[in-house]
């Protein structure tokens, strides 16, 4: 039985763990189920809404509750919110989940080795190299989620699989 509500699908997980990626097909799976979906990445956000702001702990904050309101007024309308930003503090993450009516938070588990060999946009390597400071599991923390509502392991499912695995929360938690 679907609610007919909205609700927000908040993926966290480290920079190349997969969460773009997924979160792209779980749009599509979505739309063509003729659900009202909109994606937040945090790639995109960053370019518009929170242009200007940084890396430190307080401006990702400050990121992470921008993307929590825009989700949070979507999803109260009846829309499917995606988010897709590393949000890597866990208070924070919990913070946006109490302020939001219904949230489902998915975790993309990738370990670390993994992650970094895919490096997809170059980056880890600089910041190996110390060109860039404070990259999330390099030299920043990244903290996992103790209560995900779904754990997707990219290292070893498919993104078919993870995105199965999605939707098949969000049916038993009756949003779709
Ligand atoms: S968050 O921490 O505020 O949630 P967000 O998901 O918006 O991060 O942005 C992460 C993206 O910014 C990464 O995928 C990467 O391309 C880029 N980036 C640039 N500098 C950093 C950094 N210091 N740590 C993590 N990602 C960075």
């Amino acid at each position: 039985m679907t609610s007919g509500e909205g609700v927000t699908v908040w993926f966290t997980g480290l920079s190349g763990s997969g969460k773009t990626t997924i979160s792209r097909e779980l749009e599509q799976a979505l739309l063509e189920r003729k659900f009202k979906v909109e994606l937040l990445d945090g790639d995109i956000i960053r370019t518009n809404l929170s242009k200007g702001l940084g890396f430190s702990k307080e401006d990702r904050d400050i990121n992470i509750h921008r993307i929590g309101f825009v989700a949070n007024l979507l999803s109260r309308n009846g829309v499917i919110a995606i988010t897709a930003a590393i949000s890597p503090y866990r208070n924070v993450r919990d913070r946006v989940r109490a302020s939001i009516k219904n949230f489902v938070e998915i975790y993309v588990n990738a370990p670390l080795e993994v992650c970094e060999s895919r490096d997809v946009k170059g980056m880890y390597a600089k910041a190996r190299a110390g060109e860039i400071k404070g990259f999330t599991g390099i030299d920043d923390p990244y903290e996992p989620p103790l209560n995900a509502e779904v754990v997707c392991y990219t290292d070893r499912e498919t993104v078919s699989e993870s995105v199965a695995k999605s939707i098949a929360k969000l049916e038993e938690l009756g949003y779709i």
